[in-house]
């Protein structure tokens, strides 16, 4: 199973997904680091375990369709199988959607449908909820939306600040992002074999 992970920024969740699959505790193949901020820290993270980055400006193409263009094309010569967003600050568009459909997962971190969009959690802590989390979905056409397959409860507790609640849910994150893709893998792979048996 081939993985592109697609990220913006620091891409902590990048990391995690890379240590899973060193550790053996993720049975897949990170092919391709996706960035639409060049110079971001994934970046970094990529090369320092020798994974391919293609990264670009958006503003350098004529708009979306032509930059998820050049994207399916780099993914299509890297034979991926799968697309995972970590922190991924972008609406996928149609063409990926259609080239990789039901084959998109995102990761959110929030109690969605609490809380779509940028900065989640400073959404949860300023609305002051006793509850939040992290959630991993399909993607679909909207914001943060799509069939949830995972999610985890994190209380905010009273000695909490935004920082502290950021750090707890990124901790939940980083263990139930490689937990949950290792499952779809081992869903999948045993639909695809009871299909071929049943031929
Ligand atoms: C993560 O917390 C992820 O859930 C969030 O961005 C952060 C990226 O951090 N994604 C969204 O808000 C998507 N709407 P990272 O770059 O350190 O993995």
């Amino acid at each position: 199973m081939k993985l592109a992970v697609f990220a913006s920024g620091s891409g902590s969740n990048f990391q995690a997904i890379v240590d899973a699959v060193e550790e053996g505790r993720l049975q897949a193949e990170i092919s391709l680091l996706v960035c639409d901020k060049p110079g971001a820290y994934a970046e970094k993270r990529a090369q320092t375990h020798g994974i391919s980055v293609f990264s670009f400006h958006p503003k350098e193409y004529s708009g979306k369709a032509a930059f998820e263009e050049e994207i399916v094309k780099q993914l299509r010569q890297q034979e991926i199988d799968m697309i995972i967003l970590a922190g991924y600050m972008r609406l996928i568009g149609p063409t990926l959607l259609h080239s990789y459909e039901g084959r998109i997962f995102n990761i959110h971190p929030s109690l969605l449908p609490a809380f779509p969009g940028k900065d989640a959690i400073g959404q949860a802590w300023r609305a002051g909820v006793k509850v939040t989390g992290a959630t991993i979905h399909m993607v679909d056409e909207g914001m943060d939306t799509g069939t949830i397959i995972a999610q985890e409860a994190i209380p905010v507790k009273a000695t909490d600040s935004l920082q502290s609640l950021t750090k707890a849910i990124q901790a939940v994150e980083h263990r139930l992002y490689p937990d949950t893709i290792q499952s779809i893998i081992e869903k999948r792979t045993l639909e695809g074999s009871q299909i071929k048996n049943e031929h």
